[in-house]
């Protein structure tokens, strides 16, 4: 397989001034079992970082562990730090609700809230912020706008979310996750439930996005992750005792010459 990277604007792993989100020494269990072991990375303000890996090597875990949402699992806990513009999020005196509106997050199906319409879905974040007449207006038309929904959308702001496409439903996703104006947008697999004139479309969005946030993606298409990341991380696991951070570097290095032999196997589709 040829993988064709796209001429970014990356810099260099370790010329990256500005983290916006800094891992340090991540362990993540599920009761007694670690899934993801011992992981540290820098995520680059305004860059979008793909995050690769085998199937059960702990890419989705790490991305909870980024907004605390693995907690959430009955039995799950973290070791280690994660800092989000240098603060702590597992400090004592963090409120794990603030955290996940500063870090959103799209999910792999696209999930709108089911019973409520368009408008309201990108609304009720902002609403629960207090938001509401023009300001809420202003907030959700803006959010759709950067999502680029509304020209497909302006006409029907009333009707069910779950009446729009795939690739709208998911655009909706996003909207309602920059709608609560977060520092970074978490992305799991967030184009594979969609076509690839939808995914392309969702792709473009995210390199739009990077220019006002950090993305982290995970993603098992190395072609996207090629063509839309500027830095990429590989994760295996390959002892069961969790996955680990095999190698992290700009997006070109990691596609076409990787320091470890494990990465080039993956990535030139010799195994996972
Ligand atoms: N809620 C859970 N309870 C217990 N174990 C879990 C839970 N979620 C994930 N795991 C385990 O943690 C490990 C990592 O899973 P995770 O979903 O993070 O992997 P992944 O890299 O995202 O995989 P995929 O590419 O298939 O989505 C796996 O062994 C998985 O079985
Ligand atoms: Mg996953």
């Amino acid at each position: 397989m040829t993988i064709e990277v796209a001429a970014t604007t990356s810099v260099p792993a370790t010329t990256a001034t500005d983290v916006a989100m800094s891992v340090t020494g991540l362990t993540a269990w599920y009761g007694g079992t670690a899934a993801v072991r011992d992981v540290s990375i820098e995520f680059a303000v305004h860059q979008i970082t793909a995050i690769i890996g085998p199937s059960g090597c702990g890419k989705s875990t790490l991305l909870r562990c980024l907004n605390r949402m693995h907690e959430v699992v009955k039995h799950a806990r973290v070791e280690g730090q994660v800092l989000l513009d240098g603060r702590d999020i597992y400090a004592k005196n963090v409120d794990p609700a603030e955290i996940r509106e500063r870090v959103g997050m799209v999910f792999q199906r696209p999930n709108p809230f089911p019973t409520m319409s368009i408008w309201d879905n990108v609304g009720v974040g902002p609403k629960l912020g207090g938001a509401h007449g023009s300001e809420l207006s202003d907030i959700s038309e803006w959010a759709l706008k950067k999502a680029g929904l509304w020209d497909e959308v302006r006409d029907k702001l009333r009707t069910p979310a779950i009446s729009l496409s795939g690739g709208q439903q998911q655009r909706l996703c996003i909207a309602r996750c920059i709608a609560v104006r977060p520092d970074v947008i978490l992305m799991d697999e967030p184009c594979s439930a969609l076509d690839p004139v939808a995914t392309l479309r969702i792709e473009d969005l995210m390199r739009e996005l990077a220019r006002e946030y950090t993305v982290i993606i995970v993603t098992h298409n190395m072609h996207q992750a090629a063509r839309v990341s500027d830095f990429t991380a590989f994760m295996l696991s390959e002892d069961g005792q969790g996955g680990h951070m095999v190698e992290f570097a700009d997006t070109d290095t990691i596609f076409t010459a990787p320091a470890d032999q494990r990465t080039e196997a993956y990535v030139t589709g010799r195994f996972g």
